[in-house]
């Protein structure tokens, strides 16, 4: 008898599994994956680095599956929340209200409500917050835990989103803080701690470092007039992670480098206080895909496109309309066969009836056939929850833990 056997081309793995085994596992595409054991890796590395004493905060906007914030409550320090939702996510994976901390310009009644109850950090963003906060601890019978998120006084240079510096709906005005000031004291609330955020999508290590140093040297001024210690001081993050050809890796070495530097004087200045890094992207981003299947191939006046069963209303940031300025194309391969031939110059295109819905313009791909997986890389974060689900009122995308 003559056997011939066709050996099936080898496709991506990811977090140890085939493409097409996590397919058969979501049961249906489009579907997210997080590797868990990637996420862990990238935070044991980077503990690796960090000055003993640094703590890791996980900022839950970037990725707020319940499973997946379940793993980093053992693997972080604490959480950054910026809605009721994402609070009672982290309190739900057993991190302590102190170690949660609620940014936000526009936290409402009820939001305030909830973390005073359940004694979480307010970083209050303006007088109108800290009034409400200090209100609702009288209401409620208990000490609202509060610190003052800064709009600080400079702005960093080549960062990838400037959150800080100029003028600003985030945070407080470095020029307004002694007025704030004068009202938490007039309140009787204690002061737990400051919060800066300068930005985000950061792979300049220099800049990194500029605005951490900065970052320092203002709290170290603005807790001179201060009687009592602070507890924490949460100095952002803005590490990025690279999305697009060209880009090179933040040099997370130089940047935990340059901490060696500047926390001897913040110690000496603030002792007992506890700094705080607070990343998202930089823990989940590069340990996610996104799939989805080709329902379609056609070619419109010599242009190919390969349309896809997922799209902009699962992932925005691959379409390049989650404030991108100029669209570029995220990493996309063919799963089930990345290395295949022939391969053609097309357009990878979602299925809404929108130009918006694009995953990959102009690439050169292994010739696409219905039924292939397109993967979409660097997709952990700013993906499911940063993109308009219910448009055109599609199904919503699978995600899972591998
Ligand atoms: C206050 C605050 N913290 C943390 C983050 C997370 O940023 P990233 O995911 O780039 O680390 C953001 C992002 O906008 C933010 O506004």
């Amino acid at each position: 008898m003559n056997l011939t056997f066709i050996r099936r081309p080898s496709g991506l793995q990811f977090g140890g599994v085939d493409v097409r085994e996590l397919a058969d596992r979501a049961g249906r595409t489009p579907f997210f994956a997080y590797d868990r054991a990637a996420i862990d890796a990238r935070i044991r590395e980077l503990r690796s680095l960090l000055p003993s004493g640094m703590h890791l905060h996980y900022s839950i906007k970037a990725n707020p599956m319940p499973a997946l914030v379940h793993c980093l409550a053992a693997w972080v320090d604490g959480f950054d929340v910026a809605s009721a939702q994402e609070m009672a996510v982290a309190l739900n994976a057993g991190a302590a209200p102190a170690d949660i901390g609620f940014a936000g310009p526009g936290k409402s009644h009820d939001d305030l409500r909830r973390a005073v109850a359940s004694g979480v950090n307010v970083h209050v963003e303006s007088e109108t917050q800290l009034r409400l906060v200090t209100a609702l601890g009288w209401e409620l019978g208990v000490q609202p835990s509060v610190a003052i998120r800064v709009n600080p006084d400079f702005q960093v240079g080549q960062s990838g989103m400037r959150m800080g510096g100029g003028a600003a709906p985030f945070g407080v005005d470095v020029g307004q803080l002694p007025a704030l000031l004068r009202e938490l004291e007039a309140r009787e609330v204690a002061l737990a701690g400051f919060h800066i955020f300068w930005g985000s999508q950061c792979l300049h290590a220099a800049t990194v470092i500029e605005a951490q140093r900065q970052s320092v040297e203002l709290v170290l001024r603005l807790a001179s007039g201060l009687t009592d210690p602070l507890r924490f001081v949460n100095l952002g993050g803005g590490f990025g992670i690279p999305y697009f050809p060209g880009e090179t890796r933040l040099d997370v070495k130089a940047v935990c480098e340059a901490m060696h530097d500047w926390l001897p004087g913040m110690r000496a200045g603030l002792p007992g206080t506890t700094p705080i890094l607070e990343l998202g992207r930089y823990l989940v981003g590069e340990a996610g895909i996104y799939v989805c299947r080709v329902i379609d191939h056609k070619v419109s006046r010599g242009k190919t496109f390969v349309i896809t069963d997922g799209g902009l209303h699962h992932h925005l940031a691959a379409s390049g309309n989650f404030g991108q300025v100029l669209r570029r194309n995220f990493p996309v391969v063919i799963g089930n066969r990345p290395d295949g031939v022939p391969r053609e110059r097309c357009h990878v295109v979602g299925c809404l009836c929108t130009p918006l819905d694009r995953l990959a313009d102009d690439i050169e791909l292994p010739e696409a056939h219905i039924g292939d997986f397109i993967v979409v890389k660097q997709s952990g974060a700013y993906g499911r929850s940063a993109s308009p689900l219910h448009f055109l009122s599609h199904p919503e995308p699978v995600e899972m833990l591998v």
